[in-house]
């Protein structure tokens, strides 16, 4: 899942929007703006549905809005640092609207709940997660006369029955939540306080989801959760140690592997992506799954987080990074062209130069095709922030964070390399960033292509052949169509 602050985008509601049922006559317009995960992106589209259902049409312009949501991260400093100067901004918009009602949801409110209210003082409305269906009410609630919040974390709640909202949406991929939640405790993160206990999605309305996007022309989908190897579904509940379920509930439970499979044969004609893969739960039986069914893509992010065993015993990984090599080894044994990415955290607490060194020889051994890096960001409340001292000064991170992406950029200019002369399968999915005479596509492995348009079009599987090639990004032309 690509995460972070970094991957923010600001996203509208889709005028498809406007096509849900509303069931009342209020006519008063949404805008809503995502940063974050993909999972917070995928909730917008929850918010959206729901929104929709009591009369909230769409605008893409905020100051045509009569309600503004900010869903928001809370992952590292900066990501919330970024939000309260959206806030600073939005003060004009109160000022040129009076009833202009003002939300921050996700993380950001979750974290920070009624302290929210106390401090940003043009909030109307917190919610957290887990309390989207009270939004409608929480506005009403703004309407009276009030201000409102719901920070509720639940143990049940997945939104598995309601029908997102594609929002922003280029018609041909779409992300699919298929859990919510952490129970993993990394002592750097935040995702568990502020996302609540893990639990999965009932996989017939995952099914259900996917062949609906099938049917509406999609032709990609991305299953997503913060650790989508502990995927378990056996009949509902919050329990989720297998060993621990009755034999029958062990006959019918449904694990990540037994999901991908469910999707790859519901949607034939669709590619299968998912994210995040934990290193300590990853499974040969999901790797196996992939092998066997070429709809699922080629393409695992398997984040390390370091490269030293003691910084992964600190930081609660509940791994080594031998076990980590053994998984890489594992992956491409079974897979030997699998696209691999990672995540890397430079300068966490006590993080000495010889272990810092061990994440850049982890990541030389791995051959990552590319990776998402930070700087150790001290969350509140969080084991790392209780127990350990963040005393890697901050020139010490920067420049270990810069050796970092300079070596990813090295390997990632490198592999690429390997490609050219090449032909690639990709599926196109939008105009290319530099040009509109080029579509912007991917391959298997997930590394954009980028070809001149041609006869071709959004949603169409092409064969390109690659000619030269950048750190992130392959050039080539089209030789013909491919099938998935
Ligand atoms: N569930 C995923 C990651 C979710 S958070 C996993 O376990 O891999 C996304 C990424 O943000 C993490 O992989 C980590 O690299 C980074 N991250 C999380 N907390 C952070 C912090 N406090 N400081 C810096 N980076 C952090
Ligand atoms: Fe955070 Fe760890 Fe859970 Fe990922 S697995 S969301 S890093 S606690
Ligand atoms: Fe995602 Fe940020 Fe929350 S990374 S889970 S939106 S803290």
């Amino acid at each position: 899942m690509q995460i972070g602050e970094a991957a923010h985008q600001i996203v509208f509601l889709h005028p498809m929007s406007q096509t849900q049922a509303p069931t009342s006559v209020s006519s008063r317009k949404l805008y809503i703006e995502s940063y974050g995960c993909a999972m917070n992106f995928s909730d917008s589209e929850i918010i959206a549905s729901i929104m929709g259902e009591h009369g909230f049409t769409s605008t893409q312009d905020e100051l045509d809005a009569d309600v503004i949501f900010l869903n928001t991260c809370a992952i590292r400093d900066n990501a919330e640092q970024r939000i309260r100067e959206r806030l600073k901004h939005l003060r004009m918009n109160k000022k040129r609207n009076n009833d202009l009602i003002i939300g921050v949801l996700g993380c950001m409110a979750e974290r920070l709940k009624d302290k929210l209210l106390e401090e940003e003082k043009l909030v109307d409305v917190v919610a957290g997660p887990d309390s989207y269906r009270e939004l409608p009410k929480l506005v009403a609630e703004v309407d009276e006369g009030g201000r409102a919040i719901n920070v509720l974390l639940s143990r049940e709640e997945t939104y598995g029955d309601l029908n997102p909202v594609r929002l922003n949406t280029n018609g041909v991929t779409a992300f699919i939540s298929i859990m919510r939640g952490c129970d993993n405790m990394c002592s750097f993160c935040v995702v568990p306080f502020t996302r609540g206990r893990e639990r999965s999605r009932d996989p017939q309305s995952i099914v259900k989801e996917a062949v609906q996007l099938a049917e509406q022309g999609y032709k990609e989908i991305t299953l997503l959760g913060q650790n989508v190897d502990s995927y378990l579904w056996f009949g509902g509940g919050a329990k989720k140690d297998f060993k621990k379920l009755t034999e029958e509930e062990q006959a019918s439970s449904v694990d990540f592997a037994d999901l991908l499979e469910l999707c790859a044969l519901a949607v034939p004609g669709m590619r299968i992506r998912y994210s995040t893969s934990h290193p300590r739960d990853i499974t040969p039986k999901v790797i196996h799954t992939m092998a066997k069914y070429k709809n699922i893509c080629n393409y695992i992010h398997l984040p390390a987080q370091s490269g030293n065993t003691r910084v992964l015993d600190i930081m609660s990984r509940n791994y080594s990074r031998e076990w980590y090599m053994d998984k890489i080894e594992m992956i491409r044994g079974i897979l030997p062209d699998c696209g691999i990415s990672c995540d890397i955290i430079a300068g966490f607490c006590t993080e000495t130069e010889e272990e810092h060194q061990d994440t850049l020889s982890l990541m030389e051994w791995s051959q990552f095709d590319f990776s998402y890096m930070y700087k150790y960001s001290e969350r509140p409340g969080t084991p790392a922030a209780k127990k350990l001292v963040d005393d890697v000064p901050e020139e010490v991170k920067g420049r270990r964070l810069k050796e970092i992406i300079d070596l990813q950029n090295r390997m990632s200019t490198e592999k690429n390399q390997r490609y050219v002369g090449q032909i690639v399968d990709v599926l196109v999915e939008a105009d290319s960033k530099r040009s509109d005479q080029d579509w912007m596509a991917r391959n298997d492995q997930n590394i954009v292509v980028v070809f001149p348009k041609e006869q071709y079009k959004k949603g169409d599987f092409v064969q390109v052949k690659i000619e030269r090639a950048s750190t992130s990004t392959l050039v080539g032309v089209a030789v013909g169509y491919a099938s998935l």
